[in-house]
């Protein structure tokens, strides 16, 4: 009766069930994979959402890609990222995910591929399997800082490969790709009529000066680029449904990739009319919210390496932006025991590195989103409970 076009495993993970269990025991959890910015205690005005009750909302007068004036709006928010977009090239979504599914929709035929990094968002995987398409991996090795293996791309790339997702910064690396990779994928992917998908989701959060020369993907002319971005992370309301496409490159390839997606969004229409009108004002005024959470995360992440310094046998993966930290330490149990014995008995919750494909074990990865008080006392329980465990 229903598709297998995915895996329908329903059954909690044990992670999962750690938590319910220490749950119904009434014991206190901190979670520290919390990557919901509405419930991490930043100010929100209250009246923020006033510009969605604009009474010209009460027509329906649906567009493709959205209407010019937020779309006008987004293009204005690339320009404060000192990035020049003609609003005609942006294309209104309901999310990033969305948009992924889209784009999918747009390049690729069922049994396509795409090449999606790892260790990255694992939601990747259910994003191309529910369109049809197979995800083939290429890596991203660590060295003090993080780089693309590019010899891992020239091997996942085959005749069938239609887009090179990357993530910038990465989720959860922290990682953003540099001038000289940009130019090597540029190489690969140009050539051969593969398109680049750049999630640009956290580019606002900056956690550690540049270790790398930050490419300026969204300005190159020699291959097919969709730029993404959404309000979720950029003013921390992912409950308001709105993500966008931005779409650079060669002209030729942006008008035929435009006229193409049209209509796709003209079958869906999925965004809102009064997010649409409010988009402006919330862009905006929602400069205030991303400032807490950008002063937020560099805190966590400051703090977090300031008590892994005292843990020698641990260090914090350098991260040049956005809301996660990794934590690598020692092997003495496989990941999975290792985060359910953290909220079992330390009740501080995490993420295993699996959960991301990181190649091997043991890495914690952590949200840098919850208020510093409680992030700061987490992190002090994990390393005790972690330092309790190495010296068993
Ligand atoms: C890399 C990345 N892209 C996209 C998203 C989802 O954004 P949206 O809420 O716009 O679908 C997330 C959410 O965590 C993410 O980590």
């Amino acid at each position: 009766m229903f598709s297998n076009r995915i895996e329908f495993d329903l059954r909690p993970n044990r992670l999962a069930q750690a938590v319910a269990a220490r749950r119904r025991a009434g014991h206190p959890i901190i979670d520290l994979t919390e990557s919901n910015p509405t419930r991490a205690g930043f100010a929100y005005p209250d009246d923020l959402l006033a510009p969605l009750a604009n009474p010209r909302g009460l027509v329906y007068a649906p567009e493709p890609f959205g209407s010019i004036e937020a779309r006008r709006a987004v293009a204005a928010d690339y320009a404060r990222r000192g990035i020049a977009v003609d609003p005609q090239r942006i294309v209104l979504t309901a999310s990033t995910s969305e948009a992924y599914s889209m784009l999918f929709k747009l390049v690729a035929a069922p049994g396509d591929e795409v090449l999606v990094p790892r260790p990255s968002y694992p939601l990747f995987e259910l994003l191309t399997t529910l369109d049809g398409v197979a995800a083939r991996p290429y890596d991203l090795e660590y060295h003090g800082i993080w780089s693309i293996d590019l010899a891992s791309i020239e091997r996942a790339v085959g005749p069938r490969t239609r887009a090179l997702l990357v993530v910038n910064p990465n989720n959860p690396t922290g990682s953003f790709v540099s001038h000289q990779e940009i130019e090597r994928l540029a190489a690969i992917c140009g050539p051969r009529g593969i398109a680049l998908i750049v999630d640009e989701v956290f580019a606002d959060y900056e956690l550690e000066p540049d270790a790398v020369d930050r490419a300026r993907v969204l300005a190159r002319r020699d291959v097919l680029v969709f730029g993404l971005g959404g309000l979720s992370k950029s003013v921390g309301l992912p409950q308001l449904k709105l993500g966008w496409i931005a779409v650079t490159g060669p002209d030729g390839l942006v008008s035929e990739a435009i006229g193409r997606l049209e209509l796709i969004c003209d079958t869906y229409l999925s965004v809102s009319t009064p997010v649409q009108l409010a988009a402006a004002e919330l862009l905006d005024r929602g400069a205030a919210v991303r400032g807490q959470i950008a002063a937020r995360v560099a805190a966590n992440y400051r703090r977090l390496k300031a008590v892994a310094a005292s843990a020698p046998w641990s260090s914090v993966l350098t991260a040049s932006a956005g809301w996660y930290a990794v934590l690598r330490v020692p092997t003495v149990r496989s990941e999975e025991d290792l985060v359910v014995d953290l909220v079992t008995a330390a009740g501080v919750l995490t993420h295993p590195g699996y959960f991301f494909d990181f190649p091997h074990e043991s890495y914690l990865i952590v949200s840098l989103l919850p208020p510093e008080e409680t992030f700061a006392a987490a992190v002090e329980r994990m390393l005790d409970r972690l330092e309790h465990r190495v010296h068993d």
